[in-house]
């Protein structure tokens, strides 16, 4: 197995995710909140997330893929589960693992807004600005990384290291 060096603590995600949660409850106070999961790397976060808003919250799922089986972009964005309910008038937050150049968000974002929500907001939890190619507008970052592959926390290579409970990076 290739080896994973610790980039990112449980202790400290646990903590990040708490701050996020804080920071969301407050703006969202009053208002109706749909978190929208994206498959498959989103995933354990968007469950943690969830689990410290204390408030009511839709949660549905999207999964797109760009990467195929390569660790750089090819630059394709493929549907591949479209939500469920119907978002109309809904407040959307769009929970997201990473955000590396930006194509896939910029795609989600015109394929949300589509739909008419009330509003689409966006919770990434890692943020590569280095690597940013397309401008979007991050409403809520847990962390910002330098310009590694990272893996764990839903994050994957090739499918694997999702369930790593830490962030690391493959030293390839
Ligand atoms: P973007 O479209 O280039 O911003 O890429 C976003 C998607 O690529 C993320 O949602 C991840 O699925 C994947 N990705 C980008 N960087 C990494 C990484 O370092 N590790 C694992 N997946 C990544
Ligand atoms: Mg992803």
């Amino acid at each position: 197995m290739d080896e994973v060096k610790v980039l990112i603590s449980e202790e400290e995600i646990e903590k990040i995710v708490k701050e996020l949660a804080k920071e969301i409850e407050k703006d969202y106070d009053g208002k109706d909140l749909t978190l929208i999961c994206i498959l498959k790397g989103s995933t354990f976060f968007t469950v943690d997330l969830a689990k410290n808003l204390n408030r009511q919250v839709h949660i549905d799922f999207l999964q797109v893929s760009s990467y195929g089986k390569k660790t750089i972009s090819n630059g394709e964005i493929d549907l591949r589960l479209e939500l469920q309910e119907s978002i109309e008038d809904k407040n959307i937050l769009i929970v997201e693992d990473i955000i590396d150049t930006g194509r896939t968000l910029k795609y989600l974002i015109e394929h949300l807004k589509e739909k008419k929500p009330a509003s689409v907001k966006l919770c990434t939890l890692l943020d590569k600005p280095e690597r940013r190619v397309y401008d979007v507008k991050v409403d809520y970052v847990g962390m910002q990384i330098p310009d590694k592959f990272v893996v764990g926390y839903g994050l994957d290579y090739n499918e694997l290291y999702r369930n790593l409970p830490y962030v690391g990076y493959l030293d390839m």
